[in-house]
């Protein structure tokens, strides 16, 4: 296959644009500010990097187009494919199966047939734009057949796989009909990372259940055969962060300190706002969280309107079933305390089924005296770092579950397991409860891990193992295709 011109290609489901298709036709684009775009832009413009990846609409089919220096290269996915790719195996088989299982995944030969064909695509779009002895870094759940298929395609490159999401025990992942396949997909990578030392573990697991090959610690030894040379495939945890100082500064800006007043007045000044803020997503653990603070409330240990919870659920997947039914079960649940426990202008719980800006989000942060992040598998959770970077007041608690990524991380939060609601009503009382002193001392301890080790630390500690790989057979010997400048 011929080379392309780009030393760096990240291959994710989703490009970093939003496109919006007019009525006549015409399509417009405008930056996301997603967090894994913030993550790689730097090295993307100075790697000469491009991405590849779905525009999010069906049928849509655009040229390659430059965002704000970085080389975007849409894959059109139609909308059967979306439907079996998409919804089906990504988010209705991988994802209830990498999350423990919380719902029953569903395993149908047609979705994995689709899966297969679109991560064909997938790796043909980047192995057309890589250039010679460049590096392709393959991300998440969607795309894990498309490291193999990449050195089928393009032997001479370094290729980095990075999970998002959990990777799960291998007595879950076994239920898999495709685990071998999708094993042998990652092994195509040089350098798998995962957010959790437990996932990488549970990978190299897998490889050694499933495969005949040797592993030692957390490195896969693939013998060579034919031109190949024998290679090696390391696994490790790197976990993911957010842009922490830009939101440290969003959140310092007196007009969304002074959203964050309004808020609060809007809400009638309760003396404790508890804040979830979530995808509506049956991992997120939101049922759990609103009934806790409903039994709270029966309990009379937290009442309205001295108390109140502001659930904000974003709309996610609302074509897959279990979506479907989680909105229903949280609607209806959030209705019934709010028929119990409201006053006239005072619910208990505000749900609010939007996204927010960044800058609004900053506000509810700061407006926030007790974050709730209860979720029950979480690959890391995002949320729970930025409600961190958002407090320079060093005020505000943390509660977090033992179940996300973060809780590996994030020391100084009260951490809760979100099933057993008994235990979690108590470890809210005590939020609500904690005195400013131990407030700060948490809040401090957690910020300087949040500042400290931001998304660009991630990315270039991904990316320097990755280029310290030896260079392929039939790839260039030369310098790392990511400049050290902007490694350092
Ligand atoms: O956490 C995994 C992930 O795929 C993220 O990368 C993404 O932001 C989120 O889930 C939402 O996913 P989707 O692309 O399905 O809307």
């Amino acid at each position: 296959m011929s080379a392309g011109e780009y030393d760096l290609v990240a291959v994710a489901n989703r490009l970093p644009v939003d496109f919006t298709v007019a009525a006549d036709g015409s399509v417009d684009w405008s930056r996301s500010p997603g967090g894994l775009v913030t993550a790689l832009e730097p090295m993307m413009k100075a790697a000469d990097g491009a991405w590849i990846g779905w525009s999010g609409a069906p049928d849509l089919a655009h040229d390659p187009f430059d965002a704000d220096g970085i080389r975007c290269v849409p894959v059109t996915l139609s909308a059967e494919e979306i439907a079996l790719y998409y919804e089906g195996f990504a988010n209705d088989t991988l994802w209830p199966l990498y999350h423990d299982v919380i719902t029953a995944p569903a395993y149908h030969r047609q979705w994995w047939e689709a899966y297969r064909a679109v991560n064909q695509r997938f790796a043909e779009a980047a192995a057309a734009q890589v250039a010679p002895g460049g590096t392709v870094w393959v991300h998440d759940y969607q795309l894990q057949l498309v490291p193999a298929m990449v050195r089928e395609l393009r032997p001479d490159v370094r290729i980095g796989f990075f999970n998002h999401i959990p990777f799960p025990g291998i007595e879950i992942f076994a239920q898999l009909p495709w685990r071998r396949q999708i094993v042998d997909g990652i092994l195509g990578a040089d350098v798998v990372g995962f957010q959790r030392t437990s996932d990488a573990s549970n990978f190299v697991r897998a490889v050694r259940r499933l495969t005949d090959l040797t592993t030692r610690g957390q490195i896969v030894m693939i013998p060579g055969h034919a031109a190949r040379p024998p290679r090696q495939v390391r696994a490790a945890a790197f976990p993911i962060s957010i842009d922490s100082k830009h939101f440290d500064e969003l959140a310092r800006r007196p007009d969304v300190q002074q959203r964050a007043r309004e808020i609060r007045q809007e809400l009638g000044n309760p003396q404790t706002l508890l804040l979830g803020v979530d995808r509506l997503d049956y991992t997120k653990g939101i049922r759990h969280r609103v009934k806790a603070f409903g039994e709270l409330l029966e309990d009379g240990r937290l009442t309205v309107p001295e108390a109140t919870l502001v659930q904000v659920a974003s709309p996610s997947r609302e074509n897959v079933e279990a979506y479907q039914q989680l909105r229903e079960e949280v609607e209806l649940l959030v209705g019934r305390i709010n028929g119990d426990y409201g006053h006239l202008g005072h619910p208990a719980v505000h749900y609010m089924h939007h996204s927010y800006p960044p800058d609004e989000m900053a506000a509810l942060y700061l407006a926030a005296d007790v974050m709730l992040v209860t979720a029950l598998r979480d690959g890391m959770n995002l949320v729970a770092k930025e409600y961190v970077a958002a407090r320079s007041d060093d005020r505000g608690v943390l509660v977090l579950s033992e179940f996300t990524g973060a809780a590996d991380e994030l020391a100084g939060a009260v951490m809760v397991n979100p099933h057993d609601i008994d235990g979690m009503k108590d470890r809210i009382v005590a939020a609500v409860e904690m005195d400013t002193r131990e407030q700060r001392k948490r809040m401090r301890r957690l910020r300087r891990r949040v500042l400290e080790d931001d998304v660009a630390k991630w990315s270039q500690s991904f990316l320097s193992v990755l280029t310290s790989v030896p260079a392929p057979a039939g790839g260039t010997d030369g310098p790392a295709p990511v400049p050290a400048e902007v490694l350092s």
